[in-house]
């Protein structure tokens, strides 16, 4: 146990462990552990962000997806998927909506919809930075040429979120079909941050295969990126998909990588995110405990938020954007944390 204390006081001290010691300390962890790791993680959250949770209003405007990720539920092959496609003048309509409920951050989200390409997603982004001039817009559309990041970046998006899944290039090969390669997720990493962005990444905890020594390369990979943003959820099975009969990933281990990295990168922003509440129904204001300190309530229309299904059981898919927000603000507040709604850029720019 003293010597699991030891390599959390080193992740505090040195915001770095090796491959080894990763693996050690998630393989040995426990109750009183995470305990210790959740305190350290608070203070270093509280110095960071003080008692601030930052919303982001999420849009899923699109379903359709070239891809057939194995773990998906909107993956190609699944015929069972109803599929939607948001125009624009309704995707405009939800930043308005979202913006009138005081949201300063639109994270726009679709599978690789071929129907959206550059010079149609280029356009998007023009006419809601024309609109919000004081938002911050974030994508998160899947991989594209450095040339179309550039595009988008031009037309006014200041964020992207895209999840290296994970580091290992066997382990990718297994959750994702042979089209896709780890390599050339994590180019489109380095690409995004060349420009400009402030980049989110991320992986799910718990997915097949995945191994302590797998999360150890996972966590040094983030350690080597030093993106903005942290995204990570259990992986949860998805019932027309090749996995749906694999276990979820764990509330447990969830909360204790976030609180590793929120050690390791203090000024992470770090969302708890649907998944995680998904899993549990405390999920989300767990992972605040644990050092998260972003939520995205769903700003997409009502009618098609039952739709947008990576896995099954999804929260959130009945309820308006107002009732979402309102949720998340109360749960928050009894927690002790509040809710912002500024831009929230990243500290670690
Ligand atoms: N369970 C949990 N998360 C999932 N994602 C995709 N499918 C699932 C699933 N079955 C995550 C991926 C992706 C992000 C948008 O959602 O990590 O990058
Ligand atoms: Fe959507 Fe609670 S956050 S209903």
């Amino acid at each position: 146990m003293d010597r699991y204390i030891t390599l959390i006081d080193k992740l505090k001290k040195e915001r770095a462990l090796s491959a080894k010691e990763w693996a050690v300390l998630i393989k040995n962890r426990s109750p009183k552990l995470s305990e210790y790791l959740f305190s350290l993680a608070r203070e270093e959250q509280e110095r960071c962000y003080g008692k601030d949770i930052f919303l982001r209003g999420l849009i899923e405007f699109s379903n359709y997806c070239k891809n057939d990720c194995l773990y998906c539920g909107i993956r190609r092959s699944n015929r069972a998927a109803r599929r939607y496609r948001l125009d624009e003048d309704t995707i405009l309509s939800c930043c308005h909506e979202g913006y009138g409920l005081g949201f300063r951050t639109f994270v726009l989200q679709s599978g690789e919809d071929a129907a959206f390409t550059e010079a149609r997603l280029a356009n998007l982004v023009r006419r809601i930075r024309k609109d919000f001039p004081d938002c911050a817009i974030t994508l998160s559309a899947g991989e594209w040429s450095k040339a179309s990041y550039r595009t988008f970046f031009d037309a006014g998006a200041n964020r992207y979120l895209l999840r290296h899944e994970t580091r290992n290039d066997s382990h990718y090969s297994m959750l994702h079909p042979p089209s896709l390669s780890a390599k050339k997720r994590r180019q489109c990493l380095w690409n995004l941050k060349d420009i400009g962005y402030q980049v989110g990444t991320g992986f799910m905890i718990g997915t097949p295969y995945q191994t302590p020594e797998l999360l150890a390369e996972d966590m040094i990979f983030l350690k080597e990126l030093n993106p903005q943003m942290v995204g990570i959820g259990p992986f949860i099975p998805h019932r027309d998909t090749p996995f749906k009969n694999e276990p979820a990933g764990t509330l447990e281990l969830t909360l204790f990588l976030l609180g590793c990295i929120r050690l390791m990168l203090p000024k992470v922003l770090l969302p708890a995110t649907t998944a995680l509440g998904t899993i549990h129904p405390e999920g989300r204001e767990l992972g605040i405990l644990a050092g998260a300190n972003v939520v995205m309530p769903n700003l997409s229309p009502k009618s098609v938020r039952g739709d947008y299904l990576l896995y099954d059981n999804k929260i959130c898919t009945g309820e308006e954007s107002a009732q979402c927000r309102d949720c998340l603000e109360k749960r928050i507040n009894a927690i002790g944390y509040r809710t912002v709604t500024a831009r929230g850029d990243s500290l670690n720019l």
